[in-house]
């Protein structure tokens, strides 16, 4: 889909890089010319990720960081700009979520998911930000939020709000620093089988139906949300800023749509039914 040298001259970083879509976002980046930078708090999938794309040939470098703490985020992206030069592009990809009835969510709970979703992702991108423009370059920011971050929903309420927060920051700071070069854009995913999000979010016996909520028939494909990742922090999409990018195979839209069951049913029985309704012609 892309030149191999589509992100040549590019050095990115990516919070919770070492695993699940922020890894497969790693290797796209760097298959494609980029040299990646990964942070996150475990050091043994970073140093994994970081050697595959180091024995493919290509440049990453690691640090890890809680993205909860401002000062360990400016102590992980210092080493990893010294490793492989000013940054510019940040991918805020770390998150944290459970499945929980809110009336049993303790204080820290809430807030153990707000400070890594909102707070984190503040954090990278008023890091990144204050380098770019101290600088004089340009940037980018994308970051992975969902659809629930507009609608809502029912049994994740801290990442929901969460994602509608880091889905705010993107269309404010979008205006607020154009006039520096920065642009900031985010990818609503809908369900892709990674180990952390289907481990905490997608109880086995519900992922049958899970599937049935996807017009498209199947679950995402990390590489796919990857090569969405490369357009948005690629020049392809230099006039694009504040917009988010849905990719989910039409399963928000299935979920508000009245009449969207019908697609469950054998079509010649949703045409028999709605042959059954039709007055007959006089
Ligand atoms: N249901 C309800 N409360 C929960 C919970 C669950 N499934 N899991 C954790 N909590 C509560 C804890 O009880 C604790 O509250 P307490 O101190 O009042 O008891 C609070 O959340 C913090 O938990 P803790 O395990 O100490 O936090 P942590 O910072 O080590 O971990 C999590 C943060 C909970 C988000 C952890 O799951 C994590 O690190 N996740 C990262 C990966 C991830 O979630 N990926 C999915 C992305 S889609």
């Amino acid at each position: 889909m892309f030149r191999h040298d589509a992100l040549q001259g590019e050095v990115i970083v990516i919070s919770g890089g070492g695993t699940g879509l922020g890894r497969a976002m790693a290797e796209r980046f760097a298959a494609l010319g980029a040299r990646v930078g990964v942070f996150g708090r475990r050091e043994a999938p970073l140093q994994e990720v970081v050697g595959a794309i180091q024995g493919a040939g290509s440049h990453a470098a690691w640090a890890t960081a809680d993205v909860r703490d401002a000062d360990q985020i400016k102590a992980a992206i210092d080493s990893l700009e010294r490793q492989l030069g000013p940054a510019t592009g940040l991918v805020n990809n770390a998150a944290g979520n459970f499945l929980a009835t809110t009336e049993d969510l303790s204080p820290n709970a809430f807030d153990a998911i707000v400070r890594i979703v909102l707070h984190g992702s503040f954090h990278c991108t008023r890091d990144l930000g204050r380098r770019w423009i101290a600088r004089g370059t340009p940037g980018k920011v994308l970051s992975i939020v969902t659809t629930y971050a507009w609608t809502g929903s029912a049994f994740v309420v801290p990442s929901a709000c969460a994602k509608a927060g880091v889905l705010a920051m993107t269309k404010s700071l979008a205006v607020e620093w154009a006039t520096y070069g920065i642009r900031l854009n985010a990818i609503a995913p809908g369900p892709f089988p990674t180990e952390g999000a289907f481990s905490k979010l997608m109880p086995k016996e519900l992922e049958e139906d899970a599937l049935r909520q996807v017009p498209l028939g199947r679950f995402g494909d990390p590489a796919e949300l990857a090569d969405l990742a490369v357009y948005l922090l690629g020049p392809a999409s230099a006039y694009m800023t504040g917009e988010c990018v849905v990719l989910d195979g039409g399963e928000h839209l299935k979920a508000g749509q009245e009449f969207a069951r019908f697609v469950d049913l054998p079509r010649d029985v949703v045409k028999g039914m709605m042959a059954a309704l039709r007055p007959a012609r006089s």
